[in-house]
């Protein structure tokens, strides 16, 4: 079986185990490694790279398409195997480090480091980990469930150590559209004008004497740990819909939308499930990462077909998946992050971005990533790919956060991801606010009347109308106006007592 998926013949003599190919690490190189949302990570060297570390610390700067699965991010920096990290991570671990600042994480918009490597060189890369379903005649490798930036990885990295995930499908190939952009000056327009086109190959080109070592693996992804839908969550893609009808209605859209993007987490995940709830049928999905319900949205024909670059799915749902290649083979295309989150594409196709936020102020800038302005969640992502470029922005969030302490719609955030020149329409249970052509006054009214959680609004009102009061285009009162995390900082709460606003 492992010759078959070894079609280079050359290449079956160089398998060896995690615990060889981490002797060619050395401490501070730079490391790309697989994995997009958990998804098509590799699952040996993570582990065999902590174990090294308990010795001596590697320290390395590691590079991933987006989130690692299988706590891999938090072993490598409990075990100081990190010690720079970008773009994206989840781990609570590896979380906690950066914040107390021993792992030093660059927070970048995901369609960027590609180009940042290709151009920028700042950190070549010395080894790229990738994890592949086979490897081709030309020894070429097949990813498994996410591109991400492994093809920019492979290109650049002076040795390669592939994967090879014999758990996986290999009849996952067929999947990935790999195409890299070329070198500027001169470069052509990305040739993507559907959803649906592919413009590469399918399976990412390497010299096979720069593959240093192919280590078996037989590990499933992760399963994606995404809540279920809840009232609220429920209630914001009934907003959702609603408004999209209303666009369709009013002849802004046409009854099949344009390509939808739909962000990570719970809350997305269940607006984007809502849409199974809508009359829309023969739907595009432009983005950059499927979960469970773009699946579903495929199955139940809302969804024609969708692009991204990774799959993160609960295990239900990658068993599924896998069953069913050949019907997602057909409507399902993979491509490197680069090209999923590209802001030409985003721009040309008209994406729909829907994504979630941490909070929101009443202006409509969103907080994404830092809770209390300075301690890092996840990162951006490719929230900001999408939203500074779709056709419409759209940001959903539930109006409270743990357990009704927090409000999630701010007097001004404490951390800006994406401006209020980014955001068209902001989403709570509560209801929903259109900024389109609003001056911040207006903006500020429709927030506080449609988004915010009863039990905060005569607040943030109070807070608006003394401000007006004062003056200015976007009227603040800079003593107060990051009072509502003061207060959540001292007391965990940014209630105020009982009856202290009449
Ligand atoms: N202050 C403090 N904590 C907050 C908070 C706030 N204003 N808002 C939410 N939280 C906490 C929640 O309590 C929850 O914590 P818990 O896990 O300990 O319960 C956690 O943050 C996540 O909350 P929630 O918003 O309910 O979950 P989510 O799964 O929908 O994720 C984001 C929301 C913003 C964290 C997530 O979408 C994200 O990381 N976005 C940035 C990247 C991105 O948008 N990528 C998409 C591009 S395709």
């Amino acid at each position: 079986m492992i010759n078959q998926r070894i079609r280079h013949s050359g290449l079956r003599q160089k398998i060896i185990t995690a615990e060889q190919a981490v002797e060619l690490f050395q401490p501070g190189m730079t490391v790309g490694m697989s994995g997009f949302t958990r998804a098509g990570d590799s699952k040996a060297l993570p582990k065999a790279l902590a174990q090294k570390s308990q010795q001596q610390p590697l320290g390395l700067n590691l590079l991933t398409g987006a989130s690692l699965g299988n706590e891999s991010d938090g072993l490598m920096a409990q075990a100081g195997a990190i010690a720079r990290r970008s773009p994206f991570q989840v781990d609570p671990v590896l979380r906690q480090k950066i914040n107390a600042g021993d792992v030093l994480f660059s927070d970048v918009h995901l369609s960027q480091p590609a180009e940042q490597l290709r151009t920028q060189g700042a950190y070549p890369i010395d080894i790229a980990v990738i994890e592949a379903v086979a490897i081709t005649e030309a020894g070429a490798i097949i990813p498994s469930t996410s591109v991400g930036n492994s093809a920019s990885f492979v290109a650049q990295a002076k040795q390669v150590i592939i994967e090879l995930n014999i758990a996986m499908p290999e009849a996952l190939e067929g999947l990935h559209d790999i195409y890299l952009p070329q070198v500027r000056p001169h470069r052509q327009p990305i040739p993507i004008i559907n959803t649906e086109d592919r413009i590469g190959q399918s399976a990412i080109p390497v010299d096979p004497a720069r593959i240093a070592g192919i280590v078996i693996t037989d590990q499933l992804d992760c399963p994606s740990a995404v809540l279920p839908a809840d009232a609220d969550t429920d209630a914001i893609a009934q907003h959702v819909v609603a408004f999209l009808e209303k666009e369709v209605a009013l002849g802004r859209l046409g009854p099949r939308l344009l390509p939808l993007q739909v962000g990570i987490g719970s809350i997305a995940n269940s607006v984007s499930q809502g849409l199974s709830q809508s009359t829309f049928r023969d739907l595009t999905m432009y983005s950059e990462v499927l979960q469970d319900s773009a699946l579903n949205l495929l199955k139940s024909g809302h969804l024609r077909s969708a692009s991204a670059s990774s799959v993160t799915l609960s295990a239900s749902k990658m068993q599924e998946f896998f069953d069913e290649l050949d019907f997602y083979r057909q409507r399902v295309v993979l491509r490197p992050q680069e090209i999923s989150n590209h802001p030409e594409l985003v721009r040309r196709l008209g994406v729909i971005a829907i994504n979630a936020a941490l909070e929101f102020d009443i202006y409509g800038n969103v907080n994404s990533t830092h809770v209390n302005g300075s301690h890092m969640m996840n990162g951006i992502g490719g929230s900001g790919d999408f939203a500074r470029n779709a056709h419409l922005s759209i940001f959903v969030t539930k109006s409270l956060a743990k357990g009704g302490a927090l409000s999630r719609v701010v007097p001004m955030v404490s951390h800006v991801d994406h401006c209020e020149h980014d955001v068209d329409v902001l989403v709570t249970e509560c209801g929903l606010a259109d900024l389109r052509g609003l001056a911040p006054r207006e903006r500020a009214r429709k927030v506080i009347e449609h988004c915010v959680h009863p039990n905060f609004q005569a607040e943030l009102n109070d807070y608006f109308q003394r401000a007006s009061a004062k003056g200015g285009h976007t009227p603040h009162l800079l003593d107060e106006a990051f009072s509502w995390h003061l207060r959540a900082e001292q007391t965990g709460s940014m209630q105020l007592c009982v009856g202290a606003v009449a």
